[in-house]
């Protein structure tokens, strides 16, 4: 066994949401460290753009384009760009998810909510499955990768729409693994811990994170290249009879925001 290849990425197409920053970032880079060639997307150009100019000033191969998961049409315009610039896709990595913060009183929040949570956090992700399978098949290499959540799993006040969202795609995942393994397609879903990003960030206060530490082995929050490490894991040939799995990514422990 030859672990180079096992992580090798080298002529490969991957394709990340929401890119231009956290853990679709450190995704991307992960990626193009391996030799993917990214599909660095976000609904903000700019950050998108930025995230592929650290790519290629590390000597990696990627590509920005805008991308806002919740435009079907635009859903469709990433998978064409993707084809179009690097001829197929192979890997994808449906990142971009909303919700979470534990924001979510159950007598406040309306319809139109919910249908944005689910639009970002399901309808996407199985959209683009859908549009990036047949290039996947056809180019005898596939690997999607869900960024779910710890939520998917967890009960708490106030995170009924983001946690059940998250647990849709977690299923979504395990049972496409079914109509996609005759493809040659593996579908497997990360879910983090508490991870150092901007939207932690925003619901972070050091009292929440004291209590999240006490109740983590590893006593440290997540950093996005623990994420992007589980994420490298199933987009390689390692993981070639991996499919159908969620890998929670969270120094052990649990960590919620109203411990
Ligand atoms: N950070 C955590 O602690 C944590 C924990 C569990 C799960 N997650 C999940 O990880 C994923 C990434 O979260 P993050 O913490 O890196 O967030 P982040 O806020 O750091 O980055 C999110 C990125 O998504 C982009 N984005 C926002 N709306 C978009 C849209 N409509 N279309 C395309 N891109 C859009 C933003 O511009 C931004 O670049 C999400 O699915 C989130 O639910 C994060």
């Amino acid at each position: 066994m030859n672990t180079k290849e096992l992580f090798d990425l080298k002529g490969k197409v991957a394709v990340v949401t929401g890119a231009g920053n956290g853990i679709g970032k450190g995704c991307s880079e992960i990626l193009a460290s391996a030799g993917a060639s990214v599909v660095v997307s976000d609904l903000k150009l700019e950050n998108a753009q930025a995230t592929a100019d650290e790519i290629i000033k590390s000597g990696g191969i990627a590509s920005a384009t805008a991308c806002n998961v919740l435009d079907e049409n635009e859903l469709s315009a990433l998978i064409e760009f993707a084809v179009k610039t690097y001829g197929t896709v192979n890997i994808l990595v449906n990142n971009a998810g909303i919700g979470g913060g534990g924001r979510e009183n159950p007598f406040k929040i309306d319809r139109a909510y919910v249908e944005r949570i689910y639009a970002m956090n399901v309808f996407a992700p199985w959209q683009l499955c859908k549009l990036a399978a047949p290039y996947m098949e056809k180019s005898g290499y596939g690997s999607i990768v869900n960024i779910t959540s710890m939520s998917s799993i967890n009960n708490e006040a106030n995170m009924a729409i983001y946690a059940s969202s998250k647990a849709a795609l977690n299923h979504l995942a395990s049972n496409l693994a079914f109509d996609y393994g005759h493809m040659g397609i593996r579908i497997n879903c990360v879910g983090p811990g508490a991870t150092r990003t901007h939207s932690l960030a925003s619901v972070l206060t050091p009292k929440i994170e004291a209590k999240m530490l006490a109740h983590t082995p590893l006593h440290r929050l997540g950093e996005v290249s623990d994420i992007a490490g589980a994420v490298l894991y199933f987009a390689c040939p390692i993981s070639a009879w991996v499919s159908g799995q969620v890998l929670m990514v969270n120094g052990g422990g649990v960590q919620t925001l109203d411990m």
